[in-house]
């Protein structure tokens, strides 16, 4: 199979009405500190347990088409010796893979990111194929302040984003192209909806750039929402208003799939945003789908809290989750569909 040919497949898999992605991708850091909160010690055996009671949830291929996984957890095997990558693959799961190296201060753009992982990307890519993986994420973040994203802080994340795009495609591997506009801070949505146009139109405009096929990629980005600090939290519907204009403003038709992150928002308002969304689309032209780790994740993590008697539970409170954010990519989702608190 040519390498366009395995792209295509890929995106034939991971882009189906009505089902998503999650991502199960945190960094040991970031495990760890979910872990954490509810009481859980990160150690390797338990970030394997954790993992593999998710993925062997009952019923998950009707809600997911795909699993980003973390680089540690392409190696770990399940009780019956199956490696976790398979264990996604043998339910029609395509696994994918997490290649960016986490971020630093980008100098000379004061308060901006940018995220490592470039040096020997194309190696790794090629391990993790071997391992199961069939796509791939990259992040950059954006703060907002009222001086950033500076505009160098805009090029050269989008720089970055498309270079990792192109490798990932030289490779047969589809990219997630994730550009986050981060939640922090007390901005407007009219705000957030000003710097995520600029950042996507930024995005694209690299992604032109460096060839990269607009058709084998799929793109992970925030919903326009207003900072977490605003003191105000927007309705669905202006969400969705705000987000649908800016996407319709910078994301060509070419690309399949649009799949946010959640980004902050708690598992309720993630679904319910996705929801008006995908009611009020219209005629746009991609599908509207989430690619969540905390709103998928969260309630599930809560109701485990690292007890094996808890296993059976914290998977139906997962697999709640994820059938509600598949009800939502269709604009099927309503609040009494949600457990009494
Ligand atoms: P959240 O849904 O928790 O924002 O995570 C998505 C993700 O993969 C961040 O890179």
């Amino acid at each position: 199979m040519d390498m366009t040919q395995s792209l295509q497949q890929t995106i034939d898999q991971l882009v189906c009405p009505g089902k998503g992605i999650l991502a199960a991708d945190e960094s040991h850091p970031t495990i760890a500190k979910r872990f954490k909160a509810v009481g859980v010690e990160s150690t390797e055996e338990n970030r394997r347990l954790y993992r593999s009671l998710l993925f062997s949830t009952p019923e998950l291929s009707r809600y997911l088409t795909g699993v980003i996984l973390f680089e540690e957890t392409l190696g770990q095997r399940d009780d019956h010796d199956i490696s976790l990558p398979e264990v996604l693959s043998r339910q029609g799961i395509v696994p994918g893979i997490k290649v960016d190296k986490g971020k630093g201060p980008l100098p000379n753009a004061p308060g901006d990111m940018i995220t490592y992982g470039l040096d020997g990307l194309a190696e790794r890519l090629r391990s993790a194929r071997d391992q199961g993986a069939r796509f791939a994420k990259w992040r950059e973040v954006y703060p907002i302040t009222e001086t950033n994203p500076t505009p160098l802080g805009i090029s050269a994340n989008a720089e970055m984003l498309a270079r990792y795009a192109a490798v990932c495609q030289s490779e047969g591997i589809v990219p997630i192209v994730e550009p986050e506009v981060l939640i922090d801070g007390d901005h407007s949505l009219a705000r957030c909806a000003e710097v995520s146009e600029a950042v996507l139109g930024s995005v694209f405009d690299a992604l032109r750039r460096h060839g990269v096929a607009l058709e084998y990629l799929i793109l992970k980005p925030s919903m326009v929402t207003p900072g977490q600090a605003h003191g105000e939290v927007a309705t669905p519907h202006k969400v969705a208003e705000a987000t649908l204009q800016v996407l319709k403003r910078t994301v060509p038709a070419a690309v399949p799939s649009i799949n946010f992150l959640s980004g902050g928002q708690t598992p309720a308002e993630a679904t319910a945003n996705l929801d008006a969304i995908n009611r009020l689309k219209g005629n746009a032209p991609w599908l509207l789908s989430f690619s969540f780790s905390r709103a998928l994740q969260g309630p599930a993590m809560e109701t485990w809290r690292g007890l094996p008697a808890q296993a059976q539970a914290m998977q139906q409170t997962f697999q709640l989750r994820a059938k509600l954010n598949a009800a939502a990519t269709m604009g099927d989702y309503e609040e009494d569909m949600e457990p009494a608190a």
